[in-house]
Parts: structure tokens; C-alpha cells; sequence
């Protein structure tokens, strides 16, 4: 029933929900294969390309496993390794890479730069995240959702909680709204996701029934959810300079076990796309910690080592998930 062959994956509002969950539903199929050990290769002598222009571990190494376990081969262009969008404009790059790719995947900035990359590739091309949306990483999260609540989706309360202008917050939001969740955002107001965005999200909510809910109160945002999520505060690509600012904004949203018990429910799960920022065993931590006196930033290192914590299912799902829109788009 569904076809979703050539199709790109640029924003979650590209997609029904029936096309969402379709996509999740494959994933799950995928998985159960994979552990069964009777996965069937249906992207055999395809061939991929990654473009990087950030830094990524579950995104690369997810879409570069997805394609071996399925046949199909990759090509990973770094940051620092291409011509793109440097020597030659994407419109360029993009016809060239149609000429002798199956299918492209791009991580970077702007999300016009991926939808230009669409307009002329001629091949599906997958958005592996952007300033904007991180449309990958949706499908992930719904099926951990599904995996640990016993709940329908339309019942599912998600609170998230941290720097939602950003491409987790305008994503989450939307895909709430999307498939019909109690969707909250929990973040100072200058934090929230743009205007568009919560229009877009308000417009889906009318059709989906989703509930979404906006506020800068923790308990009331927190109170009764299923999920907590959140997400560093700040993201690639920021300067440096916005820490400082940032982290005194963000000091109530950090999700301790203070906030866990504010839910009022002891099952409730905690949710990060990863990286996160929990300890100070990073080189990043250590800069962070050195700036701003701050050892835990987005979510303390209890709340992410205690049994609420299903980060590592999340990471897991990615490979899953990003296998389901390579074979749905791509294969045979
Ligand atoms: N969650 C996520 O996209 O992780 P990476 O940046 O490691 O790809
Ligand atoms: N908001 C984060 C997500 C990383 C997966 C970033 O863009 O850096």
C-alpha cells in the first residue's frame, strides 16, 4: 500500500503519518530480521553517498551498516575531502553525484542547501540533519517509543526539555503533532522552536489530535510524561560564544532526578539523540567544564547511567531506522 520509492527524506512534513509509521513498522521488520539472522539484501549493487559536512558517529556509521547488511556499497565525503559547496556549488555537485549514485545522503547546515541538493541529484537524497530538522533521527525515536511504552502513540506523553530552537526541538515538535502525541516543550521562551515552526505543528495537531503544549514551567511541562528527552545546548555549528548565555538560560531545564520524580511516574524513560554532554570524559566536557564551572550540562550523569535511561536502544534504532528509508526508497 505504501510506495515511497525515489522518494527524498528532507523534513518530517514531507511525509502522512501512515508514510511515517510505514517507515517505522519496516524498521521494527528490519530489526527482528537482523536478530533472526534471515534479513534478505534488497540493495544489491547500489551505491551511496555520504556527505559530511559536521562531524558524526550513530548517522555515518548507521546509514555506512544499513547499506552492508542490505548489499549496497558507500562513499563517505568528509568535511574537508570534496569539492562540495566549496570549489563547486551544490547545484554542481548534485548532478554529478545523480550521474553515479543510487541515493544521497547530506549532513550540514542550512536546510536549503539539502532541498537544492534534491532539486537536481535526479536520486533520492536523505537528510542526515541540519540546522533545521533531524528527520532520521524521528524514526529512531518513535520506534524506541514503541518498544518501551505499552501505550498508543496518540497516548504518548514526550517532554522536551532544553535549547528547542534548534533542529531537535523543531523536529520533535512536529513529529508530536505528526503522529497525535501529547508533544510538550519545556525551554525558556527565546528558546522555543520559530514561529513557522509551531504554526506548522499547531496546523498538523488540528488533524492528527495531537495535544502540544509550550510553556517555561518544568513541573506543570513534566508532569504525567511517559518520556523526557533532551538534547545538548548547544549545537554544531554554534559559536563558542553562545555557552556562557546559553547555559545560564538552560540551568532549570536539566534533567536530574528531581525532574524525573516531577513526572510523578516512576516508569517514565529518558530519551537523547546523543551526543550528550553528562560527565566530564570528553574533550568537549573538559572545555565546558573549564568555561563555565559546569560538570553536567543538559542531563546529569545519574539520570543517564539509571535504569530510565534508554539512550542506548535510541542509538541502536538509528541503524534500524535508516536501513527502512534506504530499502523503501531504494530498493527492489
Ligand atoms: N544523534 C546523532 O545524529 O548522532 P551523530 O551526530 O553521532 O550522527
Ligand atoms: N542538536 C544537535 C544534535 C546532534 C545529533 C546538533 O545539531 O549538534
Amino acid at each position: 500500500a505504501f510506495n515511497l520509492r525515489n522518494r527524498h527524506f528532507l523534513k518530517e512534513l514531507d511525509f502522512t503519518p501512515q508514510e511515517f509509521c510505514h517507515l517505522v513498522d519496516l524498521a521494527a521488520q528490519l530489526k527482528a530480521a537482523k536478530y533472526a539472522g534471515t534479513e534478505q539484501p534488497r540493495l544489491r549493487g547500489k551505491n551511496i553517498a555520504l556527505i559530511f559536512e559536521k562531524t558524526s558517529t550513530r548517522t555515518r556509521c548507521a546509514f555506512e551498516v544499513a547499506a552492508h547488511d542490505q548489499g549496497a556499497s558507500t562513499t563517505y565525503l568528509d568535511p574537508a575531502g570534496s569539492q562540495i559547496g566549496h570549489k563547486e556549488s551544490i547545484k554542481d555537485s548534485a548532478r554529478v553525484l545523480g550521474r553515479m549514485f543510487d541515493g544521497i545522503e547530506y549532513r550540514g547546515h542550512g536546510q536549503e542547501i539539502v532541498e537544492e541538493l534534491a532539486a537536481h541529484a535526479g536520486v533520492p537524497v536523505w537528510n542526515g540533519l541540519t540546522d533545521e530538522w533531524h528527520p532520521t533521527q524521528m524514526l529512531a525515536d518513535v520506534l524506541t517509543i514503541r518498544e518501551h511504552s505499552a501505550k498508543p502513540l496518540t497516548e504518548v506523553a514526550l517532554a522536551y526539555l532544553g535549547d528547542a530552537r534548534s533542529n531537535m526541538g523543531n523536529s520533535l515538535l512536529v513529529t508530536g503533532a505528526l503522529l497525535g502525541m501529547d508533544i510538550r516543550i519545556v525551554a525558556p521562551k527565546e528558546l522555543w522552536p520559530a514561529e513557522a515552526v509551531r504554526k506548522a505543528a499547531q496546523g498538523l495537531a488540528e488533524v492528527s489530535g495531537a495535544r502540544i503544549t509550550l510553556t517555561e514551567e518544568v513541573a506543570a511541562g513534566v508532569a504525567g510524561a511517559d518520556f523526557l528527552y533532551t538534547d545538548v545546548w548547544v549545537s554544531m555549528g554554534e559559536p563558542k560564544e553562545v555557552w556562557a548565555e546559553r547555559i545560564e538560560l538552560l540551568k532549570p531545564y536539566q534533567i536530574s532526578m528531581e525532574t524525573v520524580r516531577a513526572t510523578g511516574n516512576p516508569g517514565v524513560r529518558f530519551l537523547h539523540c546523543l551526543p550528550a554532554f553528562h560527565d566530564l570524559g570528553t574533550e568537549v566536557g573538559r572545555q565546558m567544564f573549564e568555561a563555565t564551572g559546569m560538570t553536567e550540562l543538559e542531563v546529569t550523569d545519574e539520570v543517564f547511567e539509571s535504569a530510565h535511561s534508554v539512550v542506548f536502544d535510541q542509538a541502536e534504532n538509528r541503524l534500524h531506522t535508516i536501513k527502512a528509508v534506504l530499502v523503501a526508497t531504494l530498493g527492489s
